[in-house]
């Protein structure tokens, strides 16, 4: 395992604890309000599919997959991750592995790879994609969401009187940069994860041998305005895009 993979999973392993009460088993607010419901429009009717989460943290969304007839693995670098995705789900299949390689994972094994909120957070852009498109059959969709590169939610900032947000760029859009952000919410530990410009994700998607066969940019739609628990919050989720979500395909073995 490289360096930087290596500090990436210590990271997770001590934030385990926090990101559990972060998510619960319902995902946390950005995940129920905006990106859920995307998430779960590009997967479709998962019943009976073979399902790899990827990344899949202390796994609500593995368990959300399997209530929904999934068969699913649920896989993650973290070790801390794993035994809370256990403790909860005794009866899935999580377990450790690197999105770098799956080398628990055969090649063609699987319908369908989420990787919900990951990409941004893994150090190998490139080897994941190609992992991902390694693992799943031919015909196979991978459902991928993650923080926009071009608006992170962490360097905005909303006005509380006018519409509207201001991004704070530190450095240039097009670097990638490894990045760490202070503490937010209960966290106490700074977040490492890494910038990459939108292009790039693009770029990796194409080389690895994918179709893009859908796009969004999820946020708060007004069947769901109800849900949200202050007016600030709302403003937040109407005016700033948090993450993207594509939906991938491999090619299907030609006859
Ligand atoms: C932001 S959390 C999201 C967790 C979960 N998917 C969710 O939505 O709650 C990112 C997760 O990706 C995992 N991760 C990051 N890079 C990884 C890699 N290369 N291999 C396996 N897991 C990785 C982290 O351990 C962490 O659990």
């Amino acid at each position: 395992m490289s360096t930087e993979i290596e500090d990436a999973r210590e990271f997770w392993n001590r934030v385990a604890d926090d990101w559990q009460t972060q998510v619960g088993r319902d995902g946390d607010a950005n995940r129920r309000l905006n990106s859920d419901p995307v998430l779960w429009s590009f997967a479709g009717d998962v019943q009976g599919l073979k399902v790899l989460d990827a990344g899949c943290g202390t796994g609500y969304l593995s368990i959300k997959l399997a209530e929904r007839g999934a068969l699913v693995t649920g896989i993650d670098f973290s070790e801390r991750m794993i035994a809370i995705a256990r403790a909860t789900d005794p009866t899935t299949d999580f377990h450790v592995d690197s999105c770098s390689e799956l080398s628990t994972i055969e090649d063609d094994a699987f319908d369908m790879v989420v990787a919900n909120y990951v990409l941004m957070d893994t150090p190998d852009l490139e080897g994941t994609i190609v992992a991902l498109h390694r693992v799943l059959k031919p015909g196979g969709v991978a459902v991928l969401v993650f923080s926009h590169p071009c608006f992170p939610a962490g360097r905005a900032t909303v006005p509380g009187n006018r519409s509207g947000a201001t991004y704070v760029w530190d450095f240039p859009y097009f670097q990638r940069q490894k990045c760490i952000d202070p503490p937010w919410a209960h966290f106490t530990s700074e977040f490492t994860w890494f910038h990459r410009p939108l292009s790039d994700y693009w770029k990796a998607f194409i080389a690895a041998g994918f179709a893009v066969i859908d796009f969004e940019e999820p946020r708060v739609t007004e069947d769901r305005y109800h849900l949200v628990e202050t007016e600030r919050a709302l403003k937040k989720s109407q005016a700033c895009p948090y993450s993207v979500a594509f939906k991938l395909q491999k090619a299907a073995k030609s006859a």
